[in-house]
């Protein structure tokens, strides 16, 4: 290598350096032979410089051009020349020059390629999963790679100067489920016991307050054992923040001068501030979800005061049970086919609706407004007045979804979303940032036949429900509050118990007696009998922050070595198989495989 290191990077060359002697370095992007003039991209992480060879070139070195590959990792030897005016390629930073090559050595051949390097790749996922390292070569995930580290800096910087410590949290620790399932480590050094990864730093990241530290913040790396989707990895990384002494408000607008912080400095982006806020209930009554994309409007409505009025039977069935109907008005909803509005259904189907009832507004031939289609015949009566009460246009569709309220916001909120994206409402250049706060504390499973906490354990009931929390754990609104973007939850974060006692309230409501809350959580209740400050925080998801910054759908493109759909890693094929040894040591046994237990990696 000594005679043949880089003097420059093949993105560095310019007019100036004309005439030059250099050494480059990097693989070969692109060769072509014009008629004997061989040209060679050369490509790193800087950009591309052209090689030329001439044909009056020594035998050996256009012998060597000749047995060139793309991908091969060479050095190349030569002097800078200014290309003639009618070669510039002004789309390339160093266009205005060329490299003639004097000498040209391989430092690596390159085996067969799985696919071509390219911002624009058709690989396949897997395949760019499994070749992760001639993934990463190509300009689109370097850029990436490249954004990741700028936002990990911007955040530092930004927390550094609030004067959080950055402290970093053991990743073996107890099990101390979080809602997902935990991944287990077992200890060599105690037969039987295990470690578990965290979910996340939270218990630390509290007991840190307890030692004082008063601001921590951290690039924590957290382990759920759960399935992976485009927004979920079975690793991934949160910006993880805890304060002292204090409240919503200090931890919100913090985040947000982070998020500003963050985009200005990375994409020179500026947000407004604050972001606005919804509460649960207004989210899900608006958009039907609790994470809102707010790029665009098409709003929920009620249409529960009008729904008994009719005589549909599925709509005063749902009144009656307690119920709600909920509607959208479509604008231009002459454009929807049968077909079309039975795709919507599928979706709302897919969302707990039983159907998704419709109608149209039309205008008569006296120019009056009505209903037709669909539903409308139940709504004759009415229907000048349904008109005018919600303000209807003459086109609009409407759509209904009737049911339990959650079912049907949700059924709805999906058929919302659908839409956005169908009718091309959502403008993807935009980010829309906002806040959803009072969730309900506890959610009711079916499946436990109980109370379990709607965010986690740790969490602080706002105050008004303090002495009635036992009587109905399903109205209690937590301190609780989520980061949305785009219609992506980013964060989650509270405002902490720090009262031993209360917090043992929240364990016997969530069905944890005093000895079990003992056994696992003893540690913190412990801690917290020590002088803990009131404290709270968050943690953003810092990879869907990276992946929504890069314009980018699914947080395994900005994650450098991420795990494919069925949660493996195809490159050095883990999870994998261990030496029996290592059982013995463990003093563990595989019990036989169920047949179809084996996924496919
Ligand atoms: P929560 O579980 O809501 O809260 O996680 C916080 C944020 O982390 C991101 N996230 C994920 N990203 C990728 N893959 C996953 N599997 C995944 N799971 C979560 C999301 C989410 O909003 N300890 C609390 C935070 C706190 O209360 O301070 C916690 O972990 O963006």
């Amino acid at each position: 290598m000594e005679n043949y290191k880089r003097t420059h990077s093949c993105g560095e060359l310019r007019l100036i350096d004309a005439n030059k002697r250099v050494i480059l370095n990097g693989w070969v992007h692109r060769i072509r032979d014009h008629g004997g003039i061989h040209f060679i991209n050369l490509r790193d992480r800087y950009g591309i410089t052209q090689v030329v060879v001439n044909p009056g070139s020594p035998e050996s070195l256009l012998e060597t051009v000749r047995s060139l590959k793309p991908e091969y990792c060479i050095a190349v030897k030569g002097k800078v020349l200014k290309r003639p005016r009618n070669m510039v390629n002004h789309d390339m930073p160093t266009g205005e020059i060329e490299v003639e090559a004097r000498e040209i050595v391989i430092l690596s051949q390159c085996a067969p390629l799985p696919f071509v390097i390219d911002d624009k790749t058709d690989a396949r996922d897997e395949a760019r999963i499994k070749y992760r390292y001639l993934d990463l070569r190509s300009f689109s995930m370097q850029r990436k790679i490249r954004l990741r580290h700028r936002a990990a800096f911007a955040v530092r910087e930004f927390l550094e100067g609030e004067e959080f410590y950055e402290i970093e949290t053991p990743t073996l620790i107890k099990s101390t489920p979080e809602g997902a399932r935990d991944f287990l480590v077992p200890a060599r050094l105690f037969p039987g016991k295990f470690f578990a990864l965290p979910q996340s730093p939270q218990l630390f990241k509290q007991i840190l307050m307890v030692g004082g530290l008063d601001r921590y913040f951290q690039l924590a790396r957290c382990y759920r054992d759960e399935d992976a989707r485009g927004d979920r990895q079975l690793e991934f990384t949160q910006i993880d923040i805890e304060m002292s002494f204090v409240d919503r408000e200090d931890v919100l607008s913090l985040t947000e001068g982070l998020y500003a912080h963050l985009f200005k400095k990375v994409l020179g982006a500026e947000l407004s501030l604050p972001f606005p806020r919804l509460s649960f209930a207004q989210a899900m009554d608006r958009f039907g979800t609790d994470k809102p994309d707010g790029r665009f409007a098409l709003e929920l409505g009620d249409f529960s005061p009008w729904a008994g009025e009719g005589e549909f039977g599925v709509f005063q069935e749902a009144l009656a049970g307690g119920g709600t109907v909920k509607y959208l008005a479509v604008p231009e909803g002459e454009n929807f086919t049968r077909k079309g509005i039975a795709e919507l259904e599928e979706t709302a189907k897919t969302y707990g609706a039983g159907g998704l009832a419709w109608m149209r507004v039309v205008k008569t031939p006296e120019g009056r407004g009505a209903l037709e289609g669909g539903i409308a015949k139940f709504f004759a009566p009415r229907q000048e007045a349904i008109i005018s009460a919600l303000g209807l246009k003459e086109g609009t569709l409407l759509l209904f979804s009737a049911g339990p309220w959650k079912t049907a916001c949700q059924s709805l909120g999906a058929v919302r979303l659908k839409l956005g994206r169908d009718l091309g409402l959502i403008d993807k250049n935009r980010f829309h940032f906002l806040w959803v706060v009072d969730f309900p504390l506890f959610e009711y499973s079916e499946e436990n036949q109980g109370w379990k906490p709607a965010h986690h354990m740790f969490s602080m009931p706002q105050k008004r429900f303090l002495p009635t929390l036992e009587e109905n754990p399903g109205e209690v609104l937590g301190d609780l509050y989520d980061l949305v973007l785009n219609g992506y939850e980013l964060g989650s974060g509270s405002i902490r118990i720090h009262d031993p006692e209360l917090q043992k309230r929240i364990f016997r409501i969530i069905g944890l007696s005093d000895e079990e809350a003992e056994k696992r959580f003893g540690f913190l209740l412990k801690a917290f009998a020590f002088g803990a400050p009131p404290h709270g925080g968050i943690a953003a998801g810092f990879d869907r922050t990276v992946m929504l910054m890069a314009g980018e759908e699914s947080i395994r493109e900005v994650i450098p070595f991420p795990k494919n759909t069925q949660g493996a890693s195809p490159m050095e094929e883990s999870p994998a198989e261990v030496d029996p040894r290592q059982l013995e040591e463990l003093g563990l046994q595989i019990r036989g495989k169920t047949p179809g237990q084996e996924r496919q990696t």
